[in-house]
Parts: C-alpha cells; sequence; structure tokens
C-alpha cells in the first residue's frame, strides 16, 4: 500500500522521561535564581512527548458501550468478542461488502504512529499506535466520485455491552468525516498500541484516530464504513448539538461551552501530571489547517 505520510514525531524524538525532569528543574532553577522567566514559559508551551505508559492508556478511557465511568471499558470490555470480526463497507463504493478483518490486516502495512490524543475534557495522553491509513482501507473499497463523507458505526451487542442497556447516547455509536479528512495521510486506523492488539476497552479491533480532533472522533469496534453524499450524524452531535460540532477539531481558541479549551492536563507521570497549553490543531496545524481554509472555526466547531 502506498505511504503518503512522513512522520515527524517519532522515538527518537521523544524526550526520555529523566532528561525531561533534569531540563524542566534546571529550567526552574534558572527561573528562580536568575530570572529566565521567558525559558519557564517556552517549557509549559512545549508539551513533553514521552507516551504514556500501556497501563495508562488502557485503564482509563471512554467507550460508554462499556458504562459510562473512566475504568468500566477496562473492566466490561474483555466481554466483546473480536474474533471473527467483519466490516461491511458500503455507500457510495465500487466493491461494497463484507471485508473481513483477516483479509484486512494482510492486506495493510501495519506501522507505528505516535500521535498525541487530546481528549475535548481536556486531558490528554501521548499514545504509540500501530495501525494503517484509513486511506488505504478507503481505496480497498474505491470510492466513488459522488462520495463526500464517511459514516462510520460501531458494533451494538446488547449481551456484551452492560452499558447499551442505558440511553446515555442513541445507539450504535456513529461518527463522520469528510472525505478529505478521511483521506489524510494523518487518519489511521488503530489495530494495536505498543505492538499489541488494540486491548478492547480501546476499541478491539479496529478504532478510527484522527490526531488533529477532539479524542470522541475516534470511534471504536468500528463494524460498517458507509460513503454518503450528505453529512452523517454523529453520536455527541445528536446527544448535545451545543456543546459537539461535526468538525471537532481541537482548537484552544473555541471553548467548550462549560470549560475552556485552551489548555490541558498532561495524564499520567503521578506526582509530575501537568497542564500544558494546547495547541491549535493538537499540534498538526503544518498538516491539515489547509483542509478548513476559508471556513469559520467558531461557527463549524
Ligand atoms: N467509541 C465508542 N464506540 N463509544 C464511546 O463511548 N468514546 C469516545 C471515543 N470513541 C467512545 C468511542 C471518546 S469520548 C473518547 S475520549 C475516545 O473514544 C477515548 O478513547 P480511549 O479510551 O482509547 O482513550
Amino acid at each position: 500500500m502506498a505511504h503518503r505520510w512522513k512522520n515527524t514525531l517519532n522515538r527518537s524524538d521523544i524526550t526520555p522521561i529523566e532528561h525531561y525532569m533534569n531540563r524542566r528543574q534546571l529550567m526552574a532553577g534558572l527561573a528562580a535564581g536568575v530570572g529566565l522567566v521567558g525559558l519557564g514559559s517556552s517549557v509549559r508551551a512545549q508539551p513533553a512527548l514521552e507516551p504514556n505508559s500501556f497501563e495508562d492508556i488502557t485503564s482509563y478511557n471512554n467507550y460508554y458501550e462499556f458504562g459510562t465511568g473512566k475504568d468500566d471499558p477496562a473492566k466490561n470490555a474483555h466481554r466483546l468478542t473480536t474474533s471473527p470480526w467483519t466490516v461491511q463497507i458500503d455507500g457510495l463504493v465500487d466493491r461494497p461488502g463484507d471485508y473481513a478483518f483477516a483479509d484486512i490486516m494482510d492486506a495493510m502495512t501495519i506501522e507505528e504512529r505516535i500521535y498525541r490524543f487530546r481528549c475535548v475534557e481536556a486531558w490528554s495522553m501521548v499514545i504509540p499506535w500501530n495501525g494503517f491509513e484509513l486511506a488505504d482501507l478507503l481505496e480497498m473499497a474505491g470510492v466513488q466520485p459522488g462520495a463526500k463523507y464517511v459514516a462510520f458505526e460501531t458494533a451494538l451487542r446488547p449481551d456484551e455491552m452492560p452499558g447499551v442497556r442505558f440511553p446515555v447516547l442513541d445507539w450504535p455509536y456513529v461518527e463522520g468525516l469528510r472525505l478529505d479528512e478521511a483521506m489524510n495521510p494523518l487518519t489511521i486506523m488503530a489495530t494495536g498500541i505498543y505492538g499489541k492488539d488494540i486491548p478492547n476497552q480501546n476499541g478491539a479491533p479496529l478504532r478510527l484516530v484522527v490526531p488533529w480532533k477532539y479524542g470522541f472522533k475516534s470511534i471504536k469496534s468500528i463494524v460498517r464504513i458507509t460513503l454518503t453524499e450528505e453529512e452523517p450524524p454523529t453520536s455527541w452531535n445528536k446527544a448535545n448539538p451545543r456543546e459537539y460540532g461535526f468538525y471537532s477539531n481541537v482548537n484552544p481558541e473555541v471553548d467548550h461551552p462549560r470549560w475552556s479549551q485552551a489548555s490541558e492536563r498532561a495524564v499520567g507521570g503521578g506526582l509530575f501530571a501537568r497542564r500544558i497549553d494546547t495547541l491549535m490543531f493538537n499540534g498538526y496545524e503544518e498538516e491539515v489547517a489547509g483542509l478548513y481554509k476559508g471556513m469559520d472555526l467558531k461557527a463549524n466547531f
């Protein structure tokens, strides 16, 4: 499969935590002793990129089909049967049908992408995903010229998902992207974390990851992908349209109605948990700002 993506954040860029701390302590010392306050604030503006631990990434989750508590998915998602798994791809495609997950995996090149994950609740993590570009999967099905959007749907299995008894969302969970967002080389279907199969609580066996959007766009355990002409509905927008729009781009300048989006709490690190400035498009501005040229991002939040 084609490789369009250039990795700008890889393991060699990652600051080992002990170096980060030394530098931070050094900066703090300098700032206090010599008055280099400017240096201190530039450290704050540069989020550290060390990945979160596998434990953090897999124990603090949002997957409401398994409960609304952060630890519910880790407790309950083992009930989900993920093999065999089929993804139905339909709508405006040349080759609609049921694609076996095993066949998709055989056809794709799996690579590692380390992305910052920014939740709309204003916390963040850095996650080493394994996966493939969504564009490659869409090309496998053959996108027709009339297609403008991609709709996604999560499995709905009341027997395996204790959370769907409660009408917290209109099940099944659905999401959508504009076609150019879906085809962007940063957009991946994740199938692993830290080189292991993706755990159920993180959306096994395949989930969307769109690094410049809030985490709630990254729909889990996908069973259906539909190419459409019209903008598809999205679960959070249906639940609360005032708070969650279709675009959901990470934007420090557009606050959530109930809290600021200007900074985020970097999860993990125990004592060293810290607040960092949120970057426009979650730091991927150079790669994706062009997708929204001429759009009012306050109206299209
Ligand atoms: N997908 C489904 N099917 N159900 C969900 O409740 N929660 C979303 C998103 N995808 C959700 C989902 C939200 S709100 C977030 S922040 C991310 O998944 C969390 O992903 P993580 O648990 O892997 O960090």
